[in-house]
């Protein structure tokens, strides 16, 4: 894989942050551990949020709220699985009450989060409303901690690259690294993704948990986006071929096919050069293979006339 992106074989690492833990494992259990902490302290009874219908955030919270025996509540954008499965067959498998919010933009889906929320209370109920993406400065305390851990596993790593949607996976890789070493691929996830991993990087720097100062430039390259959130693009996909035929390796096609075709293009432009130790890490994303249209077009690939 390594020679394939441009780079010699000892300078592509992977952090397997997909094998996290349970529920399918991804990025998202390390700032579901802070914002759930959070949630038992305020006495929750029920964790409700709200995502896009294939969110991984979602099947984690959901799979978190099964380990804590608390309820949860998704409210999903769409109106139902029409025929795909992938996390929701996991969200069914945890037991999530799922609310499906029709084809709604970002601020009315939180707006349906806040309602099932006020439902619950006028239950009797106890809810957490955790944010969307799992993303605000808390959380992102979950990739400080994975930085330090970085710097113990690979103390010569010149480059981080991760996948970026709400933001606060890069948000605390920047504050535990620096700026400099963290590469950002935006999925297209948020349409603000800049601003926002900013604003979580300056409030961890305002409570004194960031090396950059507030303001810092960022590495963030929105240019793998193509048509779309959820749009497969070209590079996208020949990322997902190589890393699957030359290591076995599964790259989800939202997430983290963008972010290593980001790593390639970066080191064709020789932003990343050959010799530089490089880390991808890899934010899981497996179970939304099964749901995106790809996962039917590849197994098609089988068919004798294919
Ligand atoms: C597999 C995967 N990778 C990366 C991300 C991006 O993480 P963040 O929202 O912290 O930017 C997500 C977010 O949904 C994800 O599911």
């Amino acid at each position: 894989m390594a020679a394939r992106v441009g780079l010699r074989p000892d300078d592509l690492w992977v952090k397997r942050d997909d094998w996290l833990g349970f529920g399918g494992g991804g990025n998202k259990l390390r700032k579901l551990e802070l914002l759930c902490a959070d949630a038992l302290e305020q006495g929750a009874t029920v964790l409700v949020t709200g995502g896009a219908a294939q969110s991984n955030y979602c099947r984690l919270t959901a799979a978190s709220a099964r380990r804590l025996g608390l309820g949860v509540v998704l409210v999903l954008a769409g109106t139902g699985p029409g025929g795909r499965t992938g996390n929701l067959a996991l969200d069914a498998l945890f037991q999530a009450d799922v609310r499906w919010a029709g084809d709604v933009p970002g601020r009315a889906l939180d707006d349906a989060v806040r309602a099932a929320a006020e439902e619950l209370q006028a239950r009797g109920e106890r809810p957490a409303i955790l944010p969307f993406g799992g993303s605000n400065a808390l959380a992102a305390r979950g990739y400080r901690a994975c930085a330090a851990e970085l710097e113990e596993q690979a103390p010569e790593a010149a480059h981080v690259v991760v996948a970026v949607g709400s933001g606060a996976t890069m948000a605390g890789l920047v504050a535990g690294l620096g700026a400099q070493s963290v590469l950002g691929v935006d999925s297209g996830a948020v349409p603000d993704a800049p601003a926002r991993v900013t604003a979580m990087v300056d409030e961890l720097s305002s409570m004194g948990l960031s090396r950059e100062p507030a303001g810092a430039t960022l590495r963030l390259d929105r240019g793998q986006i193509g048509p779309g959130y959820e749009e497969l693009t070209d590079q996208a996909r020949r990322a997902i071929d190589d890393a699957g035929s030359c290591e076995g390796l599964v790259l989800d096609p939202v997430y983290t096919a963008k972010a290593m075709a980001g790593l390639t293009d970066a080191v064709e432009r020789g932003e990343i050069r050959a010799g530089e130790r490089t880390v991808f890490v890899h934010t899981g994303g497996l179970p939304g293979l099964f749901g995106h249209p790809l996962a039917s077009e590849l197994a098609a690939r089988t068919r004798r006339d294919a």
